[in-house]
C-alpha cells in the first residue's frame, strides 16, 4: 500500500465508463459502412478492498471489455476509471504489479515450456522477491494441486489443469485484486469445486479483491455476496445474488402429489403450470410463504406428498432480460430502479 492506493473504500472505481468500438461492416461488394458498437455504456460502480463480486450477463454484454479496461489493455472512450488510485490506461505497467488477470479463454503461460518455467519467467519479469515468490508458489502448488504438473509443457495440460496453472501464474506477485474472466469455463465438476475452494480461501485469508465473470451461476451463488448484471453495456442490477429473484419477479414451485388425478388445483395466488397424472406443479411468488398455501391445499385436496423448488438464478436473469432490458441499476441501493419496481 502507499499513497494514492485508493484508500479503504473504493478500490475499484468506475464513473460513467464507456467503450465504443468502431467497426466496418460490408454492405456491398465494394462498400463498407462504419458503425459504432457501444460495448460498455456509462457503467458506474465501486468495489471495496476485499470484496468478491460477480459480474455477469449474456454473450456480448460487455464483461470482457470492462475487464480489459480495468487492466489497461483497452482505453475507455469516456468516463473515469481508477484501480488502486491508478488510471489503468495511463499507467498500465505500474498497475500490473498490483493486479492479476485470468482469461479463461486463453492462457498467459508459455505454450511450449514446462509450467514451472513460465513461473520462473514471471518471477523475473515482475521482479518478485525470492522469498515471496517461493512462498506464493508453494501455496498455489499445494492448494491448486499442481505438484505433478510443474514439469509438463503447457500444451500437454488438460483445460482444467491449464486453468489452475493460469490462476497460480496470476497470483505469484501477490496482487491486491484478481480479475477472473470465466475461470471455470469448460471445467468438470471436480475442477470447478477445486477452483472455487481456492478462490474462497484466497479471498478470506489474503483479503484479495476478486472480480469474477462467469456464465456458471453456481460460481456466483457459492462465492459472491454481491453480483452485478450487465446487458448491452448497461448495468441492470447490482446487489446480493438473492435479490435477483425479486427483480426477476421469480417464482417458486410447489410440487404436489395427490392420491389420484384431479382437475387443476385452485389456490390463488398460486397457479397450476403443469399436471401429470396425480402430480401437479404450482407456481407462486418467490417471496411468499409456502405454509398457508400448503395448509389450504391440504384442507381441500387428498394430499400425499409435496416439495418446494427454488428458482435458479439463470431463469431469473432470463426473466429480467425479457422484462426489464434497458433499465438501469442504482448501485447505491442495489436492484433495478428504472421501472420503479425495485429495492423494496
Ligand atoms: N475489439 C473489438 N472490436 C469491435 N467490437 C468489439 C471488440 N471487442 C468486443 N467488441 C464488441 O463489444 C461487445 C461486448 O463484447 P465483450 O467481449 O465485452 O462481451 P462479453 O460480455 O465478454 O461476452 P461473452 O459472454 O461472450 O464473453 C460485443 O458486441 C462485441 O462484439
Ligand atoms: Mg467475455
Amino acid at each position: 500500500m502507499g499513497e494514492g492506493d485508493g484508500g479503504g473504500r473504493a478500490f475499484i472505481e468506475l464513473d460513467r465508463v464507456e467503450k465504443v468500438f468502431e467497426v466496418r461492416r460490408r454492405t456491398g461488394l465494394f462498400t463498407r459502412r462504419r458503425h459504432e458498437v457501444r460495448a460498455v455504456d456509462a457503467i458506474s460502480f465501486t468495489v471495496a478492498r476485499g470484496e468478491m463480486v460477480g459480474y455477469i450477463g449474456p454473450n456480448g454484454a460487455g464483461k470482457s471489455t470492462t475487464i480489459k479496461m480495468l487492466t489497461g489493455i483497452l482505453t475507455p472512450s469516456g468516463g473515469r476509471l481508477r484501480v488502486a488510485g491508478i488510471d489503468p490506461a495511463r499507467e498500465r505497467m505500474r498497475l500490473a504489479h498490483r493486479i492479476g488477470v485470468v482469461f479463461g479463454q486463453r492462457t498467459t503461460l508459455w505454450w511450449d515450456l514446462p509450467l514451472i518455467d513460465s513461473y520462473r519467467l514471471m518471477h523475473r519479469m515482475y521482479r518478485i522477491p525470492d522469498g515471496r515468490y517461493r512462498e506464493n508458489l508453494d501455496r498455489c502448488v499445494e492448494l491448486l494441486e499442481l505438484e505433478d504438473l510443474l514439469n509438463t509443457p503447457v500444451r500437454q495440460l488438460s483445460l482444467g489443469q491449464r486453468m489452475r496453472g493460469d490462476i497460480a501464474a496470476a497470483l505469484l506477485h501477490d496482487p491486491e485484486v484478481l480479475y477472473l474472466d470465466e475461470p471455470t469455463i469448460g471445467l468438470d465438476v471436480i475442477s470447478k469445486a477445486r477452483v472455487r475452494r481456492f478462490l474462497r480461501e484466497l479471498n478470506a485469508e489474503r483479503g484479495t479483491t476478486v472480480l469474477l465473470t462467469t456464465h456458471d451461476l453456481q460460481d456466483i451463488e457459492q462465492l459472491c455476496s454481491r453480483v452485478m448484471v450487465i446487458d448491452h453495456g448497461r448495468m441492470m442490477y447490482d446487489g446480493p445474488p438473492a435479490g435477483l429473484h425479486e427483480v426477476g419477479r421469480s417464482e417458486r414451485t410447489l410440487v404436489v402429489d395427490l392420491e389420484r388425478e384431479a382437475p387443476p388445483i385452485v389456490a390463488p395466488p398460486a397457479r397450476v403450470v403443469r399436471v401429470e397424472g396425480p402430480r401437479q406443479w404450482l407456481a407462486f411468488p418467490a417471496d411468499a410463504s409456502a405454509a398457508p398455501l400448503v395448509a389450504r391445499i391440504a384442507a381441500t385436496y387428498p394430499l400425499v406428498d409435496l416439495s418446494v423448488r427454488e428458482p435458479d438464478i439463470e431463469s431469473v436473469i432470463a426473466t429480467m432480460y425479457a422484462g426489464g432490458a434497458g433499465g438501469a441499476a442504482d448501485p447505491e441501493q442495489g436492484g433495478l430502479v428504472a421501472d420503479g419496481r425495485a429495492n423494496s
